[in-house]
């Protein structure tokens, strides 16, 4: 019997040309499984039965269409909104997030048709490999894993050549521009002109963020225990309430960025993203975390959310310092509630301009500059006598003359001359 393997299928070249690849060359029975995780959603939806039937053309013996969309929605997206999570302060992790949603069902299907091997398109280049592979192992100890995109040794040209010598359906012509792949959390561009990172990003590589709304837009965000639940006060699911996001906030301009970032494989690659929801989200959680997190917390959260990005942007989804990060996060979330608002200036500026809840830790009795308040001034003086104790014994034993501010050398006097 030829040994069955589940491929992560997109519809696209390289996924299509492996279909067959494996097939002639592992004489394998290729179940090609198609995950949506959105990637369609912002552009009216894709044609899933051309997915199918393009897989077949290709050889598959079986073709798995999942709709994942509320799962990465709700388990991969919100928790990103949680952990405020910006790889390099930056990227909000579109791909690194979808990644370990078709893991799962990779996993699931190879488990269901009894196959012993999964498969990805993924090249030697880029961090998806490491996603695929390493959130499999996890999963999966006992599955196989194969890239064929690694070892075929076919350009671009050669991947062409090959599909049409196969009859396999594809649209992709040479001159294709750009890398791209997208899902609910945005769009990822790379390649062609982008690869000059001191280039300017082409307009044509923006899709989500093209510029079609000429006021300022306004928006309240409302949470609920760090999960955004609506939009100007209508209840909305994550998928929904993304979906929305990204169309009125896009329209503004609002959610790109460009970058020069660290993949996990040594290289450094400029990019660029799109990712309007996402970064609006991101912006007003952290703002209502701001309002409703104690101090202490806030700021362990804060040193806490650049390494869970790193972990998630590495591969490390499934891993038991992830999920100890998580049981962090989500404990700290308990009282993230209430409602934040946005306001987008075309072209592509975004700020909050208020925030509110009902356990907001924002005393105004305490806070006031008025003469009424309710802050104990006396106590001030014991507070930082004590505060500043052994930096004064220290000063006073040992302490040398302040820094020269232009010398920047301890003791060393600087201006005068
Ligand atoms: N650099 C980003 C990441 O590693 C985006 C990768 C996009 N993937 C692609 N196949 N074009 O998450």
């Amino acid at each position: 019997m030829a040994s069955r393997v589940v491929l992560a299928y997109s519809g696209g070249l390289d996924t299509s040309v492996a279909v067959r690849w494996l097939t002639e060359h592992h004489g394998a029975e290729v179940i090609a499984v198609a995950v949506d995780v959105g990637q369609a959603d912002h552009r009216g939806g894709e044609d899933w039965e051309l997915v199918r039937q393009r897989a077949l053309a290709a050889g598959a013996v079986e073709v798995v269409v999942v709709d994942a969309r509320r799962e990465m929605a709700e388990e991969f997206c919100v928790p990103a909104v949680m952990a405020n999570a910006l790889y390099e302060g930056k990227y909000p992790l579109v791909s690194a997030l979808s990644r370990p949603v078709i893991v799962r069902h990779l996993v699931d299907q190879a488990r269901k048709h009894g196959a012993g091997t999964v498969a990805h398109g993924c090249t030697g280049k880029g961090n998806d490999q490491v996603r695929f592979e390493v959130g499999t192992r996890a999963l999966a100890p006992e599955l196989e894993v194969l890239a064929p995109a690694r070892v075929w040794g076919m350009s671009r040209r050669d991947c062409i050549d090959y599909a049409a010598k196969w009859e396999i359906p594809v649209s992709s012509t040479l001159e294709k521009l750009y890398s791209i792949d997208e899902n609910l959390w945005g769009r990822a561009v790379e390649c062609g002109a982008i690869e000059d990172p001191w280039a300017s990003a082409p307009e044509d590589a923006y899709v989500l963020t093209e510029v079609t709304q000429a006021r300022p837009v306004a928006v309240t965000v409302g949470f609920e225990g760090g999960v955004p639940t609506s939009i100007d006060g209508r209840a909305l699911t994550p998928h929904a309430l993304i979906v929305e996001l990204t169309r009125r906030v896009g329209a503004t301009g609002f959610g790109r960025i460009d970058a020069v970032e660290n993949r996990r494989v040594g290289i450094k690659s400029r990019e660029v993203y799109e990712c309007p929801a996402a970064l609006a989200l991101v912006m007003a959680h952290a703002d209502l975390e701001d309002l409703t997190l104690e101090r202490d917390v806030r700021h362990e959260k804060i040193r806490l959310e650049h390494r869970w990005a790193e972990l998630v942007y590495d591969g490390m989804w499934y891993s038991p310092l992830k999920a100890a990060l998580d049981a962090f996060i989500v404990e700290s979330q308990r009282h993230v509630t209430g409602e934040v608002r946005l306001r987008f200036d075309p072209p592509g500026v975004g700020r909050v301009e208020g925030r509110r809840s009902p356990v907001s830790l924002y005393e105004h009795d305490l806070a006031t500059y008025d003469d009424t308040d309710a802050f104990e001034h006396a106590d001030a003086a014991g507070f930082v006598r004590l505060w500043g104790q052994s930096v004064a014994t220290w000063a006073a034993r040992q302490g040398v003359a302040p820094a020269s501010v232009t010398s920047g050398r301890p003791g060393e006097r600087g201006g005068a001359r």
